[in-house]
């Protein structure tokens, strides 16, 4: 027998790949993966080659911190490498309700549920929350993950301009006469943007309007607001976010994502998010990693504040060599350079040169719109944020002349 792939003939599938993938190529947007070696650290291996990293979401580099390490390590001997279910069935661990208990604590919540990622997060929590004759109220630019669980949801989309509040505002006095129940979503933090959405505002207008507001904060979790809470206690409205959703992965320096708010918002997801339900539990290593970079966030607080101080410094120094970086405000620095292939080019003159900048094209931006995507870390140096800037600024000069 021929196994699929080894037969002479073209297989329907290979077919179909090649279909698809000649069209990605013919509108520039094939993406491969790149390997990258080494421990998680500002410096690491891209393809072989050692270079800066500027790409990552381990924004306050706790991924490789000793003390995370070594609960994650802990985590394993304690309970094994895999949580061997889901959580209504063999897979809730004593460290999970742990690490719930104190994800709680540390928003000031009522209760808290891990999920698996935060995709999976915001595809179990929208089409738990509404359906059809609702509507789910969205920023234009909002991640595909929330994208996505609308789309499972089957509920009414109402689209308003991003981060606009009066956008916002017309958009849910339209919806609001015929909508059973209506659920505002934003990103705290936009993922390609590095700006942040007004949080307090929509929070006012939606209560006003018996809306509940789902926050997805993957990128402002641990590293905006005075104790890094993130973007909702930036705005001063941690207390009334009635979801908000975070992920373990990125600044946290684990993996997994979580949701926090009342202890009836908990009861209602574990019967009814099917991502949740239907899924095996975070492994132990992961949760207790997670613990532990909870704590750090409150005992090591020099990290977002040093990575405040590496994103002001990169922006200032783009800024000053004529290169915008609008409309961000925070940790995630774009630089808007248009076509895919100038951007791209740019990104492989950034690695030659030893940093590692991502290039970002449609459909993670709109066609048209492609970016440099820099993201310092709190750990690297000022010397190092400096060399990017120059590299960059040299880059620029050339592509402008
Ligand atoms: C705004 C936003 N929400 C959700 C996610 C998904 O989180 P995770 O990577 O944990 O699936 C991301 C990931 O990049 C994100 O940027």
């Amino acid at each position: 027998m021929t196994r699929p792939g080894h037969s002479s003939r073209q297989s329907p599938l290979d077919a179909l790949a090649d279909e698809v993938l000649n069209d990605i190529r013919e509108r520039g947007t094939y993406r491969r993966m790149r390997v990258l070696g080494g421990l998680q650290a500002p410096r690491m291996q891209v393809d072989g080659r050692d270079v800066l990293l500027f790409a990552g979401s381990n924004y306050l580099d706790l991924a490789r911190h000793p003390e995370v390490v070594d609960a994650a390590a802990r985590g394993s001997r304690r309970w094994g490498c895999a949580a061997g279910g889901s959580r209504l069935i063999t897979g809730n661990l004593e460290c999970h309700e742990a690490l719930e208990n104190e994800l709680a604590g540390f928003f000031d919540c009522e209760a808290a549920l891990a999920f698996n990622t935060g995709y999976m997060a915001n595809v179990g929590v929208i089409p738990a929350l509404v359906g059809e004759g609702d509507v789910l109220i969205s920023d234009e630019l909002n991640h595909a993950s929330i994208i996505d669980g609308a789309k499972l949801a089957r509920t009414e989309v109402a689209v308003f301009r991003h981060g606009d509040v009066d956008s916002f505002a017309e958009t849910l006095e339209r919806v609001r006469p015929d909508a059973r129940r209506i659920l505002v979503a934003v990103d705290g933090v936009y993922s390609m943007h590095g700006d942040v959405a007004p949080v307090a505002e929509i929070v006012k207008r939606a209560h006003e309007a018996d809306a509940f507001v789902l926050l997805d904060d993957a990128h402002g979790t641990g590293c905006l607001g005075v104790r890094g809470r993130g973007t909702a206690e930036a705005a001063g409205v941690l207390g009334e976010v009635d979801i908000l959703m975070g992920t373990l992965g990125k600044s946290i320096g684990s993996f997994g994502a979580f949701v926090v708010g009342s202890a009836k918002l908990r009861d209602l997801l574990v019967n009814t998010a099917r991502s949740f339900i239907f899924s095996c539990a975070l492994a132990p290593a992961q949760v207790e990693a997670a613990r532990v970079s909870l704590r750090l966030i409150d005992e090591e607080s020099w990290r977002r504040h040093r990575l405040a101080e590496n994103s002001e410094r990169l922006r200032n120094g783009l800024a000053r060599a004529g290169i915008s970086t609008a409309p961000s405000t925070t940790h995630i620095i774009p630089v808007v350079l248009g076509e895919n292939e100038r951007t791209m080019a740019v990104c492989e003159a950034l690695l030659e040169r030893g940093y590692y900048a991502q290039g970002i094209r449609h459909p993670s931006v709109p066609r048209g719109h492609a970016r440099l995507r820099i993201t310092p870390m709190a750990t690297h140096d000022e010397s190092e944020i400096d060399g990017l800037v120059a590299a960059i600024a040299d880059l620029y000069s050339q592509i402008a002349e």
